[in-house]
């Protein structure tokens, strides 16, 4: 009997020291902050990637781009997509829980390969931030473009979410008429990407920032520079001003976030003056990927490249500020992944 009472009060005892463990689980704040981001998703084609997603947890889905192929300049066009995209099951759960940015890219923009041309850029920007669900009244929908910063203060460190506008303000490309490729880079110094205002913008959200992670997001690739498609590289002056920016401003922790290709893939560079590698990964497509992909150069490409559909997902943490970084086809496989400390 003195054995039972025995065994009863050590099993009382253990057990609220489990409970009190638990209690004191859910206060300590998260270590590991999960964002994840993709691209490329086309309305007639079913996204197998919106559970995995969820599965995930991720603090943010960050949309890359190409959110719908609309490729028109009739915004009732680009609405009717937009709110059909709204209404898709997958992604209706995903909002339910987590906060979705982005920006667009080329076809939802209106205009395939399109830049500041585009004669209903205006209007698609309105149809773009009530998809994000941005205020009627929020500063972003009297500004021109849909560029702007997004701020994650935890206690154990901050994270910046640096969202791009590679299209409204982006002038003329370069056909490759000698090639079989389709633009080559401007004459050094020529056109620009990002136009002066945000580039104004982007200079101060890096020298002013706190983060000890600046996520960067560019519709298209920052590094790649060798495929003839869009990319950074057919404007080199603001490949340098922006590699230049980093070590300036020196700010901490920044990782590009691309996509547009639908091809998969994580390039890096060595700055010098900047204390980390600088890491480009590209993520595209959701719903359809370059399946007859044969290879292309990328004199910063880690590893393979995957043509799969997939997702793009970051586990940042924030005591070791070890990052991992994986690319997610469906049910979860993880064909690539690496890991830099910053
Ligand atoms: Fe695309």
């Amino acid at each position: 009997m003195y054995k039972l009472i025995v065994y009863i009060a050590l099993f009382a005892f253990f057990s609220s020291c489990t409970s009190k463990k638990e209690s004191v689980k859910t206060t300590v704040p998260e270590a590991e902050i999960t964002i994840a981001f993709g691209s490329c998703n086309k309305l007639n084609l079913e996204n197998l990637l919106w559970d995995d997603i969820r599965n995930s947890k991720p603090l943010l889905w960050i949309w890359g781009g190409d959110i719908i192929y609309a490729d028109s300049d009739d915004v009732s066009e680009i609405r009717t997509m937009y709110d059909a995209q709204n209404k898709v099951p997958g992604y209706k759960k995903l909002k339910k829980n987590t906060q979705v940015i982005g920006t667009w890219d080329d076809h939802d923009y209106g205009l395939n390969d399109g830049g500041s041309e585009f004669t209903s850029k205006k209007q698609s920007q309105q149809a773009f931030l009530d998809f994000m669900d941005v205020p009627a009244d929020h500063p972003r929908r009297i500004q021109e473009g849909v560029y702007f910063a997004y701020n994650y203060n935890g206690s154990l460190g901050k994270i910046k979410i640096i969202v791009l506008d590679t299209r409204y303000f982006r002038t003329t490309l370069t056909p490759d008429t000698e090639t079989e490729q389709r633009y080559k880079p401007n004459p050094y110094g020529e056109g620009t990407l990002l136009g002066e205002t945000q580039w104004k913008w982007l200079s101060n959200e890096l020298s002013t920032s706190e983060a000890d992670f600046n996520l960067v997001v560019s519709s298209i690739q920052f590094l790649s520079n060798e495929h003839g498609f869009e990319c950074w590289g057919n404007f080199p002056h603001e490949v340098d001003r922006f590699k230049q920016l980093l070590v300036d401003s020196q700010a901490k922790g920044v990782i590009v976030l691309s996509g547009d290709r639908h091809i998969s893939e994580f390039s890096k560079i060595d700055i010098p003056g900047l204390s980390y590698p600088l890491i480009d990964f590209t993520s595209s497509g959701l719903t359809h990927a370059y399946a007859n992909f044969s290879g292309e150069p990328n004199p910063y490409r880690l590893g393979n490249v995957v043509a799969k559909e997939s997702f793009g997902l970051i586990k940042l943490n924030m005591i070791t500020k070890e990052v991992q970084l994986q690319i997610i086809e469906n049910n979860g496989v993880v064909p690539l992944e690496i890991r830099q400390n910053y």
